[in-house]
């Protein structure tokens, strides 16, 4: 094996201001699996992380919580770290980016960039809130589309027609935040000088540390040429104060990779065989990796290098760059439930069976990674449970029963050597993240074993006397097959590997004992390594999220009334009973329901109020078919003043639940009658 190698390994810094999901976790899932392969070939690698503390939008989410932004990311930082850990995604050190380290690695890199000439000033104009008192992002702010007069669109594009403008071309703009309406100031901004580094960074991003479909979409972006990046934001920021420029603060993104420093920073300084400067000084042997998703990309390909470079540091080996993940082939949706957030998973499933699906499916590529659901279910039950646990399980209870030792002699020595033998090409495809590649070969492996077990058949020769001797060197080799590809799952599973552990009662599964042969060792009575995944579980889990996306969506929503300060008035809009009660909510019999011609939204509802018929447009088009519909009791508001539209008089309201994902039309229990009025 070759020498002992230096590794330092990093996943993305999550944002402090919301959970981990799934989608997160393709990410930390596939540094861990990385990380502990290395591990288990004798390398040193050490894999840190830690929350991303700073920003508008921390700062705005702890105001809609009624918390300090201290409190929040103190909070935050708590269940990601234990979300992590229910994954088994172990890391050396999981810190924050609002710490002391990272304010001194901020200041001393911007610092040398000022000294070596690399920074700019100047002013610019911005969009600013008055009520707030804070300047906006452009997602900040919405209004009228100067293109199509689409209402309630952000600052930069329109949803509806995709024009793209300055917030300044928006009709009617209002701050997302306040409500309030918007003005141009101008503020002076702090620069660095990306294109300073144009020479180094083209040769930089094309010399093989970036997968080949990065390098080249970094090419397109070399043609249009490298911006000055504004690093600077006005204060009031939660972040860290720009040195010698009181009222400005580092844009989040300008302290959040430092973060990986300080987080490594603060391991060095209480682990004596850790150095910082080892790994970060110009000429380090040390190799430094960062695992990123595809979004990011231009922060840790141009920006990073061009900033480590220009403060006198090494720049990473490599950056590894993945996939989005999707959920039965879409976008992970909140009201399908399938936006699910790790602790949700954790409540209902296996964190192994996650993982283990993961590497099964990923590439070194940067393709989306789709979680068919009734696919996981499928291959974690056929090839975890169906060929590797068989294995163990078909040869333990033969060995116990001979008093709990392997023999010293192999039935089928040629297949344990091919086993063993397998074992650089697997290492090669770790090394390369090809794992699902790793996993095919692995389960090729598994279905020798199984085959021939089965030919080999000990069961039928316990019954025959005399052959006590033979059954026993067929499950000898049986676990020592069982073993070998145990050690390569590990790095995958590793709560099933360990529990692999404690029943071969070995020191460790690390690569390299895979050869080292058990004779005569005795071993534990053998327990189920990991059950089967029972796919009402995966429907409990959806429900789940569903339910976690309602919650969500009622904080945002209570936080998002454009009145005052929420902090102090967190109720502000409340009614009176008398003001409830003027609102006439009736129950109301669907008697029929039709399609609106040229209304893409509408469906029209022909409304039965116990002898009353009312007209009533309603736009839950997207979500219900007319015939469903019919015969179905709901609640309307029978009071409302009647509107003219377009295509008819709409006399009433029926009342929905309902996001950009999903409408849900309300429905009585059953029993009520049409007309019975609803307090
Ligand atoms: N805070 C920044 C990263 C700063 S690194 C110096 C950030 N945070 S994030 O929470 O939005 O994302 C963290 C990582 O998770 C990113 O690498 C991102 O690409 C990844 N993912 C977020 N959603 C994802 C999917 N649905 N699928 C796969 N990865 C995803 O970006
Ligand atoms: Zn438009």
């Amino acid at each position: 094996m070759s020498s002992t190698r230096q590794i330092l390994v990093t996943s993305a810094l999550p944002y402090a201001n919301g959970p981990i999901h799934l989608g997160h976790l393709l990410e930390y899932i596939q540094t861990d699996i990385w990380v502990r392969f290395q591990n288990s070939r004798g390398h040193q690698c050490t894999y840190v992380c830690a929350d991303d503390a700073h920003g508008t939008a921390i700062m705005l989410r702890a105001e809609q919580e009624g918390v300090t932004a201290q409190q929040l990311i103190d909070r935050v930082r708590e269940e990601h770290h234990s979300d992590f850990k229910g994954f088994n995604v172990h890391f050396d050190n999981f810190y924050s980016t609002h710490s002391t380290e990272n304010r001194e690695l901020s200041e001393l890199i911007y610092t040398r960039l000022r000294d070596a000439g690399h920074i700019a000033t100047r002013e610019i104009q911005q969009m600013y809130d008055p009520e707030k008192g804070l300047f906006l992002a452009d997602r900040f702010i919405k209004g009228t589309c100067p293109k199509c007069g689409a209402e309630d669109q952000y600052g930069d594009n329109c949803e509806k027609c995709s024009a793209t403008y300055t917030p300044a071309e928006l009709i009617n703009p209002r701050s997302a935040i306040s409500g309030a309406t918007p003005e141009m100031r101008t503020s002076q901004h702090f620069f660095f000088k990306l294109p300073d580094f144009a020479d180094m960074l083209s040769k930089w991003t094309q010399d093989g540390r970036l997968q080949p479909q990065i390098a080249n979409k970094l090419k397109e972006w070399f043609e249009t040429g490298l911006q000055e990046w504004d690093i600077s934001r006005d204060a009031p920021y939660f972040g860290f104060e720009i040195p010698d420029a009181p009222g400005k603060y580092f844009y989040v993104w300008l302290d959040a990779p430092i973060g990986y420093l300080a987080s490594f920073k603060n391991l060095c300084d209480r682990t004596a065989e850790l150095d910082f400067d080892t790994y970060w000084k110009v000429d380090s042997e040390a190799e430094v990796y960062h695992f990123i998703g595809k979004d990011i990309v231009y922060f840790h390909a141009l920006f990073w290098p061009a900033m480590l470079s220009g403060a006198g540091m090494r720049t990473p080996t490599a950056v590894n760059c993945h996939g989005f993940v999707t959920v039965n082939g879409e976008k992970m949706s909140k009201s399908r439930g399938t936006f699910i957030k790790a602790a949700t998973y954790l409540k209902h499933l296996n964190p192994e069976y996650l993982r283990y699906y993961f590497a099964a499916k990923l590439t070194s590529r940067v393709d989306d990674l789709d979680l068919n659901l009734e696919d996981f279910v499928q291959r974690v039950n056929s090839d975890l449970v169906g060929k590797v646990v068989n294995i163990a399980s078909r040869c333990a209870g033969f060995i116990k029963k001979a008093g709990g030792q392997l023999g010293s002699t192999q039935a089928n020595e040629d297949l344990l050597a091919h086993f063993e033998a397998a074992g650089e090409a697997i290492a090669e495809d770790f090394e390369a993240r090809e794992f699902g590649r790793a996993m095919r070969k692995v389960m090729e492996l598994a279905d020798e074993a199984n085959t021939w077990i089965n030919d080999a058949a000990p069961w039928v020769l316990a019954k025959e006397a005399g052959q006590e001797a033979q059954v026993q060197a067929i499950c000898t080799t049986g676990i020592h097959l069982f073993r070998v590809l145990m050690v390569y799952l590990a790095p995958v599973v590793p709560d099933m590997a360990e529990q692999a552990r404690q029943f071969l009662k070995l020191d460790n599964l690390d690569w390299d004992s895979r050869t080292q042969r058990m004779h005569g060792h005795t071993i534990e009575k053998f327990k189920p390594l990991m059950t089967r995944v029972e796919s009402d579980r995966i429907d409990a889990m959806l429900a789940d999220s569903r339910d976690d996306a309602a919650a969500e969506q009622a904080l945002k929503e209570g936080a998002s009334q454009p009145t005052g300060p929420l902090v102090e008035d967190p109720i502000a809009d409340e009614i009176n009973f008398d003001d409830f009660m003027k609102v006439d909510l009736r129950i109301a019999r669907i008697a029929k329901a039709e399609h609106v011609e040229k209304a893409k939204k509408l469906l029209k509802l022909t409304l039965d109020l116990g002898g009353e018929t009312r007209t009533v447009f309603s736009g839950i088009k997207s979500a219900y078919q007319p015939e469903d519909l019919e015969g179905r009791l709901t609640v309307m508001v029978a009071n409302l003043a009647p509107r003219k539209m377009k295509f008819g008089l709409s006399e009433g309201m029926v009342l929905a639940a309902g996001d950009d994902e999903g409408i849900y039309l309300l429905e009585p229990h059953s029993g009520a009658k049409p007309g019975q009025r609803v307090t």
